[in-house]
Order: C-alpha cells, then sequence, then structure tokens
C-alpha cells in the first residue's frame, strides 16, 4: 500500500464583481495602462466594495471547494486561512469564516505568511492529516489589499487586487497527492515589505492615519529581486524532495505578481512559458488568494486534469517562500 498523502480534494475561488481597469488607475495617479502592463503584466483588478470584507470573499470560495470536494463544510475538521488583511486584529478570519459557512466542528485559525500564506497553510494542514489529527481541512487564500493601498501612491496601488481561493484537503492513499512541501522566512528583510501601524507596535493614533501608516510600504525593486531568488530556490528545493524536475511539470502555478518575476522563475526552474499558468492580466497581485485562485481556474477550465503533476511556488512580505509539488 502506497505512504498516506494528502490530496487536494476540491477548489473553489470569488474575486468581488467590481473591476477596476489601468485606464481607471491612471485618472487616480500618474500612471498609463502601457506603463502596468509592461512593467508588470497587469491590466485589470478586483475591488472588493467599502461594506465587504475578507471573510466576505473567502466564504463563498470556502463554499465552493467544500461543493467540489463532495463534502459538507460540517465534516471540516480544520479550516486555515492565510491573509494579510484579517477582517480585524482578532478574532481570526478564519473563525469568522467558520461561522458564516456552517464549519461547526472545525479548529479555526489564520497564518500571517503574506503572499505565502496559501502554500503555508497547506503544508500545516497537510501535517495535521498525515499525523492523524485532521481527515478534512480547508485551506483559504484570502485578501482585500485594497483596503490598505494607498491609493495616491503609483508606484503600489496598481500591482493589487482582491479575492480569494480555496481548496479541501484530505487523507488519499492513491498514487497521488501533495508530493513536497519546501517553506522558509528571512526575517531580517520586513521592513521591505510592511504595514507599519495598527498592531501593538505603533497602535491607530489620528498621526498615523494622517500620516498613511495603516497602508502597504514596499521598496519594489528589492522585493523584486529577493522574489526571483527564493521563489526559485524554494521551487528546486521542492522539486528535488518529490524527486521531480522542472521539465516534468505539466504546470507551474507561481504567485501572480508580476509577469517578470514569473518568466524569470519559470526560466530558473525550466519550465517552458507555455506551462506556466497566468491569469494575472485579469486580476492583479491577490497576494496569498493568487495561487488558489489560479489553480481553481485551471481545474475548472479543464487545463489542470487529475494525473498533471503541478508545482505551486510563492513569495511575500515577512519575507516568506513557499513551493509544493503535487500529483493531482
Ligand atoms: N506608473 C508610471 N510610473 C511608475 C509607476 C506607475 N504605476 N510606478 C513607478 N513608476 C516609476 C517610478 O517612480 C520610477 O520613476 P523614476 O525613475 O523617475 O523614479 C520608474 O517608474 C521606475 O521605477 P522602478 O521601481 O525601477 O520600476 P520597476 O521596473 O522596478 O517596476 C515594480 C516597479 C513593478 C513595482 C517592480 O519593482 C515590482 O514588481 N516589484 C515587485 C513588487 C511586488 O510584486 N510586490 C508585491 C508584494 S510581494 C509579492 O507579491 C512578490
Amino acid at each position: 500500500m502506497n505512504k498516506r498523502r494528502t490530496c487536494i480534494l476540491g477548489t473553489g475561488a470569488y474575486v468581488p464583481e467590481k473591476i477596476l481597469t489601468n485606464d481607471d488607475l491612471a485618472k487616480i495617479v500618474d500612471t498609463t495602462d502601457e506603463w502596468i502592463m509592461t512593467r508588470t503584466g497587469i491590466r485589470v483588478r478586483h475591488i472588493a466594495a467599502e461594506n465587504e470584507a475578507t471573510s466576505d470573499v473567502a466564504s463563498p470560495a470556502a463554499l465552493r471547494a467544500c461543493e467540489a470536494a463532495g463534502i459538507s463544510p460540517a465534516d471540516l475538521d480544520a479550516v486555515i486561512l492565510g491573509t494579510a488583511t484579517p477582517d480585524m486584529l482578532f478574532p481570526s478570519t478564519a473563525c469568522i469564516v467558520q461561522a458564516n459557512i456552517g464549519a461547526v466542528r472545525a479548529a479555526a485559525f489564520d497564518v500571517s505568511a503574506a503572499c505565502s500564506g496559501f502554500i503555508y497553510g497547506m503544508a500545516l494542514g497537510k501535517g495535521l492529516i498525515e499525523t492523524g489529527q485532521a481527515r478534512r481541512v480547508l485551506v483559504i487564500g484570502a485578501e482585500t489589499l485594497s483596503k490598505i493601498v494607498d491609493w495616491e501612491d503609483r508606484n503600489t496601488c496598481v500591482l493589487f487586487g482582491d479575492g480569494a481561493g480555496a481548496a479541501v484537503i484530505g487523507a488519499c492513499e492513491e498514487d497521488r497527492g501533495i508530493l513536497s512541501i519546501n517553506f522558509g522566512s528571512d526575517g531580517r528583510l520586513w521592513e521591505l515589505l510592511h504595514q507599519p501601524a495598527g498592531g501593538s507596535r505603533m497602535p491607530a493614533t489620528v498621526e498615523s492615519v494622517e500620516k498613511k501608516k495603516h497602508k502597504i510600504h514596499m521598496t519594489g525593486r528589492d522585493v523584486f529581486k529577493h522574489a526571483v531568488t527564493h521563489m526559485s530556490g524554494a521551487g528546486l528545493r521542492a522539486l528535488e524532495e518529490a524527486g521531480h524536475t522542472g521539465p516534468e511539470l505539466d504546470w507551474l502555478f507561481p504567485h501572480q505578481a508580476n509577469i517578470r518575476i514569473m518568466e524569470a522563475v519559470a526560466k530558473r526552474l525550466e519550465v517552458p512559458r507555455e506551462k506556466v499558468y497566468v491569469n494575472l492580466e485579469r486580476f492583479g497581485n491577490t497576494s496569498a488568494a493568487s495561487i488558489p485562485i489560479a489553480l481553481d481556474e485551471a481545474i475548472r477550465g479543464g487545463h489542470c486534469r487529475p494525473g498533471m503533476l503541478i508545482g505551486l511556488v510563492a513569495f511575500g512580505g515577512g519575507f516568506t517562500w513557499a513551493a509544493a509539488i503535487a500529483r493531482v
């Protein structure tokens, strides 16, 4: 009998209705569709409504994942949600989603690993399943980054979008499943990408709000360099641990941050461009949500089919990085 493995049993995604185009952004800040397309690969992004929080986008994605997996939310043993934009500092957004979807038996908690949050959550869920502590785990990546973007800063406001993706994972003994996960972090570099205020270091004050300390602060060029290095490194290590090579992958799902980052990572992993799943143009960088949204789209669109070998690679604030190899 094969070793007990953790499989992806079903996926789901949800994005808010409102769409913001590059031309819309050009009316707010000094930018152009041409600059944004050539430097990032992004054309439009979905933006949450004023009364729409991260749990509101996460819950429909979660329900769709449960439906695709053929289970009731009441069957879930854990809800793990990766986000950098929780509804509030506490309780966790996972607990709010748990209530929304009726996952009455589940333990629920958030993972703070920025854009790597979904794969970090998968690693934790896989651990719970393979040590017999859980049978069915819902892993969600969900963000409403529009709430913490400085809409006067052209360096950052053009990059991000809102949305959620989710996967139900569970034990399987077939010749498939998550073959390896490699993850890491370098906290020495936290200042290159962070939201300074709102926590215990700098609680909200009139001054902190006036100085926009509750917004995203990013040193783009450095993030770019580290993203390429660490996504490639994690990807290569995960491939090696799984006993595979980049050219063997049917699909690579890189974190959808910037087309130039994705292409550089694919090159280092020796994955041809046509096997790199890209939907960045339509969603922007949705941080922890980007990989599960792409995966769900590829599965529902019939592009990613049972038996295919896939790679997931992410990088985000912290810095954090993670990669997973799976046979779907
Ligand atoms: N429109 C027009 N001009 C702009 C814009 C804009 N939206 N944004 C920046 N510029 C200008 C800059 O002000 C600069 O002008 P200057 O030379 O007069 O100062 C010029 O463009 C070049 O700026 P650079 O920062 O060198 O541009 P670069 O090619 O590095 O692209 C970008 C910037 C897109 C932010 C890139 O560095 C990047 O993608 N970095 C990664 C950031 C990222 O993905 N962060 C997301 C979170 S982490 C993650 O998800 C991996």
